[in-house]
């Protein structure tokens, strides 16, 4: 459905939970955070009964995401049964792939096709000290893996950071030089201290004019799955090149989504502190119409454009990791 500004509302990103198996420095809760009790993450069968009522307001594809949605328990069968929604043309999911290599057959075989995969180092050192984890080996073997088994497409996340992983823009468009696959950059939003933000910004435009001795790039313009991404395809290159740059341009005029945290409220902008909860009403006995007027109030509640300033406040007060990105 259409929200107050013209814009086709199709697109749900459901987080599953708020755990993760790496501490990215970026994504770090605040220290008051606490994980949610398991009474309070949306069980499978309501995530369902939510996309149900979120298909009959139009939304057409789910995104799978977490926390790291790859560590709950039961993902597998969760994916394929959202792949039997009737009337959901596309299910994706977001991984930071350290359990990848060992899920991707079973999640290929639940249907699943699209994956994008969160990685901003090829270094196994730097890895460890963006992540704080020592999974690199483990998160390549899970992309050569989703390769191997024809997953389409496959996205590859960088997190553009300045004095941090600014040195291998190259080699991650090499990615996409070799590989059938889309090597998507992405500006660093102000999750952390306005400080540390600062230090390690770094503007898409500065990206693109140092990824200029690609040579010449064929624009591939906005794709109905590229996103916000700038899409391009440097000459001789088998993959595409994308650019993201939420902090520089924000994106709202094309903003086509909502969100549902893993504890089950909607978010009609990420942001925006906002929520509609779900979850109460659900364990209410709220029908799938009463759910459905729950998707069209967030739909109706998308603000045409971000508060004056993408600000930390905003987007640190449900930390990244509740909220999928
Ligand atoms: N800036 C940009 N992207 C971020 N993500 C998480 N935090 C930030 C941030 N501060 C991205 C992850 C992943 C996706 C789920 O969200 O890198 O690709």
């Amino acid at each position: 459905m259409k929200d107050n500004y013209s814009r086709e509302i199709n697109y749900l990103r459901l987080s599953i939970t708020d755990r993760c198996n790496l501490a990215c420095f970026y994504c770090q809760p605040r220290r008051d955070w606490q994980k949610l009790p398991a009474s309070e993450i949306m069980q499978y069968e309501e995530l369902l009964q939510a996309a149900r009522a979120a298909i009959t307001v139009g939304i057409r594809k789910i995104r799978v995401t977490g926390g790291e949605p790859l560590v709950r328990r039961g993902v597998v069968d969760f994916v394929r049964a959202l792949h039997r929604l009737p009337g959901l043309e596309k299910v994706c999911l977001t991984t930071n792939g350290v359990l990848l290599a060992d899920m991707a057959r079973d999640l290929y075989a639940a249907g699943l096709r699209h994956l994008n995969l969160s990685l901003d180092t090829l270094n196994p050192e730097r890895f460890r000290t963006i992540t704080g984890r020592d999974h690199f080996a483990q998160v390549l073997a899970g992309l050569w893996r989703a390769l191997e088994l024809g997953f389409h497409p496959v996205k590859v996340n960088c997190v553009v950071l300045k004095d941090i992983n600014d040195d291998e823009l190259l080699d991650f468009a090499r990615l996409a030089r070799d590989l059938p696959l889309q090597v998507r950059f992405i500006e660093f939003m102000p999750t952390i201290s306005e400080e540390r933000w600062a230090r390690h910004f770094l503007p898409m435009s500065e990206v693109r004019r140092r990824l200029a001795v690609l040579g010449e790039m064929q624009t591939l313009g906005r794709r109905p799955t590229s996103g916000p991404a700038h899409l391009v395809r440097p000459a001789g290159f088998q993959g595409e090149l994308g650019f993201i740059n939420p902090v520089s341009q924000h994106h709202c005029s094309t903003c086509n989504r909502l969100r549902l945290t893993a504890s089950g409220r909607l978010r009609p902008c990420l942001f925006s502190q906002r929520e509609i909860d779900l979850k109460g009403p659900l364990r209410q006995g709220a029908s799938l119409a009463d759910l459905a007027r729950l998707f069209e109030q967030a739909v109706k509640a998308k603000p045409s454009l971000p508060e004056p300033r993408i600000s930390t406040e905003a987007l640190s007060s449900c930390p990244m990791v509740g909220i999928g990105g």
